[in-house]
Formats: C-alpha cells, sequence, structure tokens
C-alpha cells in the first residue's frame, strides 16, 4: 500500500513547511506514546522516525513523503515534565502554530495510550483541537501490552470520556506497532481521504 517513504525536512517554524499542494496527516501525542513508531510500522521502515525508550525524542515539526503524493507528519509528544517549563511552552507553541495553520492538513492522529484510563492532558488536547476546528483522529497504541478485553475497556472509557467535547465520539483505530495492528484499516481511511483531495483538483 506505501511503495516509497522518504525523509524530507525538519522545522521549528510552519512557516517553513513544505508546500502545502498534497494532502497530509500529522501524529501527536503524549511524550512516548508511540508515535514515531506508529509512523514506522506504517511506512514499514525501521528507522525512518527516530524512536527511543526515553521521552522528548521528537523534537521538531518532521516531515515524510509517502509515495511522492503525500506528507506524514511526526511531531514532538505534549504532557512531558522533564523537558522544562521553557522549552515546553515553546513546543506547545510551535505544535499549535502548525495545527492551526496548516491548511493541508486533512487529519492529525491523536495517539491514545491503550493501556491508561483516560488522562486529562489528552482530554485537554482533544478539546483545543475541538475548539479550534482541527480535524482529529484517535489511534490507541501499544495494544499488544495488554488483553484484547482491557483494550476495548480502556478504549470505550476514553471514547464515553470524548462525549464532554464532541456530541459524537472521533472515529478510532486501535494499533500495535509491535503487531502491526490497525495498520491496514489507518491506511485506508488516508488513502481514502487522499483521493478526495485529489479529486477536488
Ligand atoms: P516522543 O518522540 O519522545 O514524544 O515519543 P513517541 O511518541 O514518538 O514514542 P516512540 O515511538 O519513540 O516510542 C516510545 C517507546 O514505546 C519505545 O520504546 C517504543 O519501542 C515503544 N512502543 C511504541 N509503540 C509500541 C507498541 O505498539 N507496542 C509496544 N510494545 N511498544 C511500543
Ligand atoms: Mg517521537
Amino acid at each position: 500500500m506505501i511503495k516509497k517513504a522518504e525523509f524530507l525536512i525538519s522545522n521549528t517554524d510552519y512557516r517553513k513547511c513544505p508546500p502545502a499542494g498534497k494532502p497530509e496527516f500529522a501524529f501527536i501525542g503524549r511524550s512516548n506514546v508511540g508515535k514515531s513508531s506508529l509512523i514506522n510500522m506504517l511506512t514499514q521502515s525501521r528507522h525512518l522516525a527516530k524512536t527511543s525508550g526515553t521521552p522528548g525524542k521528537t523534537q521538531l515539526i518532521n516531515h515524510f513523503i509517502i509515495d511522492d503524493r503525500w506528507y506524514m507528519v511526526d511531531l514532538p509528544g505534549y504532557g512531558f515534565a522533564k523537558v522544562g517549563k521553557k522549552l515546553k511552552a515553546e513546543w506547545e507553541e510551535m505544535i499549535k502554530n502548525y495545527l492551526s495553520h496548516r491548511e493541508n492538513l486533512l487529519a492529525t492522529f491523536v495517539l491514545i495510550d491503550s493501556r491508561l484510563d483516560p488522562q486529562k492532558n489528552d482530554l485537554e488536547f482533544i478539546r483545543w483541537c475541538a475548539e479550534n476546528g482541527i480535524p482529529i483522529v484517535l489511534a490507541f497504541t501499544k495494544a499488544d501490552k495488554l488483553s484484547r478485553s482491557k483494550v476495548q475497556g480502556n478504549v470505550s472509557k476514553f471514547l464515553q470520556a470524548t462525549l464532554e467535547i464532541f456530541k459524537e465520539a472521533p472515529l478510532y483505530f486501535i494499533t500495535s506497532a509491535e503487531k502491526q495492528t490497525g495498520r491496514e484499516e489507518l491506511l485506508a481511511f488516508i488513502l481514502e481521504n487522499n483521493q478526495e483531495f485529489y479529486k477536488k483538483d
């Protein structure tokens, strides 16, 4: 489904991002939730996006070009306490500026750790997206780390919590970078959106 995936450029400023003529999908979520790992899983490449066991690995807006046709964007995590207040505020501003100014951004995947109960900072971030008209899709990560029924339970709790923000719960995918879970479904969603984008030309 993906033939070619290449790293393009890293930025701190949304105005320096590549030309916005191609559809784009961003990956965001708490530090260490598995954004970079999910990008590697989707593109079937081990080292395209840099991953680490230590939170705070991704620090820039990283553009990847897929099949010369669409962009995937790896973003730094939010809610990472160890980087210090000033840097945290700078990252947050960089991310929010990027998300609110990038007109070709068709959807932002908000990654949620499937092992956890609903977390306040995830819900706050999603609320900010809703208030700013940024379309989101949820991707629950690390589903290999617990039983299917426990994942389903945590997903249900999280979807329930989003009803404080949305009338209807957002679209979601259950994923594991380890086991390749959710790959086909997630890519099918992206490719459908890409077709719509190019139809409008
Ligand atoms: P930052 O860039 O620091 O914000 O982190 P990130 O969200 O990009 O996380 P990253 O992909 O670097 O993964 C963090 C850690 O979680 C690494 O040790 C990964 O191996 C592990 N991890 C990511 N996805 C999965 C998964 O689906 N299953 C399991 N078991 N581990 C995962
Ligand atoms: Mg990362």
